[in-house]
């Protein structure tokens, strides 16, 4: 394992910037929410935002869809070259005895040995910040015994373990994917929505599957939101029983449309959307260091 600046987050490590020191173990954090609340947009938000600090950030995209890459701003031309890790058979065969073609019988292994992941498929996205691509799963889902989900599983077990200072997992549309996977080791959800009853709903269920499996800070990222109607409405579906530990409302932002798909251009811009999305990097740095 490559460790870039030589830091790693198993000791003790004083965060650019700020008076703190980081956690043995870092800032793990898994995005949750209905689909096309922003999730992608702020996982690549905050990935950039914690590498210019000087912290040591793996963004690992979860999502089938694959389009982290492009958010983060990876050139269309690089970003065709990625090979997520579920479709290098080579790398699925080694790894679990199946893969395509093989019927897997009794010869999958379910505890595969992931620790050459990161150093073989995560590819440099900017200083400090590298991006793994898991890719999709055929039979996604609690139970499925594939070798691609068998794979990616023990992946996101491994990585809470890596020395990266921030891992950023950005899901397809919630914690069910991975099932129990996600829990071991993430410490942070940040349950992105939108003001609608929908997604406010979706964040409900999210946030309680991340308290069953004793995801301790739970962060509600209300997105394109901020009127006094939004924040009742959030209030009342989600604002009892202390569900979440804190609430962060983020505003609607044409610049964020206008230099879609990536997010880099938005970095150097002064606004109320990225001052917000910089209070919830500090939101979380907060939760972490001491
Ligand atoms: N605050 C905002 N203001 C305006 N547009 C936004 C804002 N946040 C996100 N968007 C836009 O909303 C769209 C959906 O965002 P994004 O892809 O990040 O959602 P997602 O939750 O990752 O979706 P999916 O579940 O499909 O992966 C994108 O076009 C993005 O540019
Ligand atoms: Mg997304």
């Amino acid at each position: 394992m490559k460790v870039l600046s030589g830091i790693t987050a198993t000791e003790r490590t004083r965060v650019p910037g700020s008076s703190g020191r980081l956690r043995p173990g870092g800032i793990r954090v898994v995005m949750a929410g209905k689909g096309g609340v922003g999730k992608t947009t702020i996982t690549a938000l905050l990935a950039h935002l914690f590498s210019r600090q000087g912290l040591q950030v793996l963004a690992v995209d979860g999502d089938p869809q694959q389009n982290l890459a492009v958010t983060l701003g990876v050139p269309p031309k690089n970003v065709e070259q990625i090979v997520p890790v579920s479709k290098s058979v080579d790398y699925l065969r080694e790894k679990t005895g199946a893969g395509p073609g093989i019927s897997p019988g009794g010869l999958l292994t379910l505890n595969p040995d992931v620790s050459d992941v990161i150093d073989r498929f995560s590819i440099p996205v900017a200083d400090n910040l590298r991006l793994l691509v898991m890719g999709g799963v055929r039979m996604a889902g609690a139970g499925c015994l594939c070798p691609e989900y068998t794979l990616l599983a023990a992946i996101l077990r491994h990585v809470p373990r890596l020395p990266e200072q921030v891992i950023l997992l950005d899901t397809p549309a919630g914690l069910e994917h991975f099932g129990r996977a996600v829990a071991d080791g993430f410490e942070t959800a940040l349950i992105v929505t939108d003001p609608s009853y929908n997604a406010l709903s979706v964040a409900r269920e999210s946030v309680l599957l991340a308290q069953q499996m004793g995801i301790k800070n739970r962060i509600l990222v209300v997105n394109r939101s901020g009127t006094k109607g939004d924040i009742g409405k959030v209030q009342e579906m989600c604002g009892k029983e202390r569900l979440f530990t804190q609430v962060i409302y983020l505003p609607a932002n044409p610049e964020v449309v206008r230099n879609e798909p990536g997010v880099t251009q938005l970095m150097g811009q002064q606004s109320q959307f990225i001052n917000e999305v910089r209070n919830l990097r500090d939101v979380i740095l907060r939760t972490e260091i001491s």
